[in-house]
């Protein structure tokens, strides 16, 4: 396959915003919001520029990756700064090609170049453990609330960097947005059906699961 990993480009915003949409499209709940959470990103303090990459096959952006900075905090209040990816996509007629690995893969190699030492993310292991994330409670990584969320996954970029300390992990305030401003949004794209499928189900046991 001949595939290109780049960075995205302004003149790629709008394109990325359709295919997020179109990819996320009633899989976690009807309908979705994670083109708005694109839209929003990058402009927020947190999006690092360095890590959106588009996956370009044949010359049409078919999928995208989005880092933002998140943190970890220990008993002693010490904090170091993580980051974050998310969303992650594909457009459905190009998945399970190897386009989400090859996102994943050339994403933690740029972030390991420009120094960063653990990738944190809320994701289903199923997709992200054959890449090396953990679950968070072998890093003694706590959500804020000191619970350990079944999809919360880590990936050391440095052998040993978290070990020795417990910690609380906070995502960057991106992700708490106002769904009325998102609908709103949505409202400027193609009508598209919101319904129900069974990946809906999967997401809500997914997210209301912790790790004892
Ligand atoms: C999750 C997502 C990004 C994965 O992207 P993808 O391009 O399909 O990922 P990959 O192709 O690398 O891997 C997917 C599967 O295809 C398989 N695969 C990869 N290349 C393959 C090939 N050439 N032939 C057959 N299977 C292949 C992988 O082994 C993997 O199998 P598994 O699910 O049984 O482990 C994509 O499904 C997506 O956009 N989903 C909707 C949005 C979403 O849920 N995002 C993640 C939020 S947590």
């Amino acid at each position: 396959m001949d595939l290109i990993i780049r960075l995205e480009t302004p003149a790629d915003y709008g394109t990325v915003e359709d295919l997020t949409r179109e990819s996320f499209w009633n899989v976690h709940v009807p309908g979705c919001d994670e083109h708005y959470l694109v839209h929003k990103m990058r402009y927020h303090p947190d999006f690092i520029p360095e890590l959106d990459f588009v996956a370009v096959y044949d010359d049409k952006i078919v999928g995208s990756i989005i880092y933002t900075k998140s943190r970890i905090i220990d008993d002693a209040l010490n904090e170091i700064g993580t980051i974050t990816f998310g969303p992650l996509c594909v457009l459905p007629e190009y998945q399970k090609c190897g386009i989400g690995s090859a996102l994943i893969n050339h994403s933690r190699k740029v972030s390991l170049d420009l120094g960063y030492r653990a990738i944190i993310i809320e994701g289903h292991p199923h997709n992200y453990c054959k890449h090396g994330f953990k679950g968070s409670k072998t890093y003694n990584i706590a959500d804020h609330e000191g619970k350990y969320p079944y999809s919360l996954l880590v990936l050391e970029l440095e052998k040993g960097f978290l070990s020795g300390q417990n910690w609380k992990y906070y995502s960057s305030d991106v992700f708490q947005f106002d769904a009325d401003a998102a609908a709103e949004f949505d409202a400027q794209f193609p009508y598209k059906e919101k319904k129900y499928a069974t990946t809906q189900e999967e997401f809500q046991i997914a997210s209301q699961a912790f790790i004892l």
